[in-house]
């Protein structure tokens, strides 16, 4: 049998800075040998210097390995040299939609020991340890939309999300299955109060799935609501399901909360394994903080930990989730740099 392949993106700012430490820990956890590895230097330089942003060579190379790995795309936000959004439709969200990754798995887990900006009242409640399960294929980021009559003070822009009742069902299905396996507490966040369409169909394809998983209780929250709850009662979640552009915005919030953006891991899943499914942290390219070596590279290395997991390697996995564990419980207020604290980690895997 031959060793699993692996694609690694690095991309742009904090992102090589974070997968190569994120590499170490992988490789100090399955062997030297035990994936063939190729590295895609794709992102902002690359398009500088080509004008190229994924040619249809290279995404039909990344169609035939066993998982992606990415770092980060995209330019600061002021960015003038790179217009906003080339890189992450063209690169990033590509990839998610090329290779079909309905599920974007984004767990959070407040470790014991992390600084949270919650207030110790909140904090008291108990653990924290939630799953977003957020779609990845539709949405609002279908790029379905565009502009009339531009620059004019009558210009009209919209983009019109698209929510299909096979995209939906699917990660509805997927979340409660998750469920099953964790506390069976499952919320739907939408916002059909206004999105009366789109958020019809997912509240109805969420109470036929139910009828199916009658152990798992589930309820609704809108989701400026559900933006109070993380920060009041987060405790309250255990597998939240919900469309593309709620998921990103709930899923920042979430970081937040449980310690921070550095630590968030996610898996964009490509349920039917049609596709190689992508790892990746939560966070971008962080260009206030590129090239110091400071940024957090544990959301990186955890999401090895979901890329081993995904690949049936369990154990491996758990050995991961644990080292990183005991270095945030460890960790204290000391700065460390980001291969410190990759070395760290290394080291705790025992
Ligand atoms: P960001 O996540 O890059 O940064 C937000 C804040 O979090 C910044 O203050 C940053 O310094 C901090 N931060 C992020 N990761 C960190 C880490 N590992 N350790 C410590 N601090 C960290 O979000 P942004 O500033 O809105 O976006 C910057 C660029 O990244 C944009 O071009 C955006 O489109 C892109 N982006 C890419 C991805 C991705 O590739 N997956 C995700 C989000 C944003
Ligand atoms: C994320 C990012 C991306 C998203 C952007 C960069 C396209 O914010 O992975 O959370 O919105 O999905
Ligand atoms: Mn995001």
């Amino acid at each position: 049998t031959r060793n699993p392949s692996l694609a690694v993106i690095p991309g742009d700012g904090i992102g090589p800075e974070v997968v190569g430490e994120a590499l170490k820990v992988l490789t100090a956890t399955v062997g030297e040998n035990a994936f063939d590895i190729t590295h895609y230097e794709l992102g902002a330089q690359h398009w500088l210097e080509t004008g190229e942003v994924l040619s249809d060579d290279t995404l039909a190379e990344l169609a035939g390995k066993d998982a992606l790995v990415l770092g980060a795309v995209g330019a600061a936000p002021g960015s003038t040299t790179i217009p906003s959004g080339l890189l992450e439709r063209g690169l990033l969200l590509k990839l998610r939609f090329a290779f079909d990754q309905d599920v974007n798995l984004r767990p959070s887990i407040r470790y014991p020991g992390v600084t949270s900006p919650l207030s110790q009242a909140v904090l008291d409640k108990g653990p924290i340890d939630f799953v977003v399960v957020r779609e990845g294929t539709e949405g609002l980021y279908a790029g379905n939309g565009g502009t009339l009559r531009a620059g004019t003070p009558q210009e009209i822009a919209t983009e019109v999300s698209v929510n299909t009742a096979f995209g939906v069902e699917r990660v509805v299905r997927y979340a409660f299955e998750l469920a099953t396996r964790r506390r069976n507490r499952l919320t739907l966040v939408h916002k059909h109060n206004v999105l009366v369409n789109a958020g019809g169909l997912w509240r109805r394809i969420t109470e036929q799935v139910a009828e199916q998983f009658p152990q798992v209780h589930h309820d609704y929250l809108h989701v400026d609501a559900a933006t109070i709850s993380l920060v009041t009662d987060p405790q309250r979640f255990d597998v939240v399901v919900t469309d593309n552009l709620f998921g990103d915005i709930l899923t920042d919030e979430a970081a937040a909360i449980t310690g921070g953006i550095g630590l968030a891991p996610s898996a964009n899943i490509n349920t039917a394994r049609t596709f190689p499914s992508m790892f990746e942290p939560v966070h971008g390219s962080a260009p206030d903080i590129a090239g110091k070596g400071i940024a957090d590279p544990s959301a990186a290395i955890s999401s090895m930990a979901l890329l081993l997991r995904h690949l049936g390697r369990e154990a491996d996995a758990e050995r991961i989730e644990r080292a990183v564990a005991a270095d945030i419980a460890e960790r204290g207020t000391a700065a460390r740099s980001t291969s410190q604290i990759g070395e760290a980690i290394v080291t705790r895997l025992g």
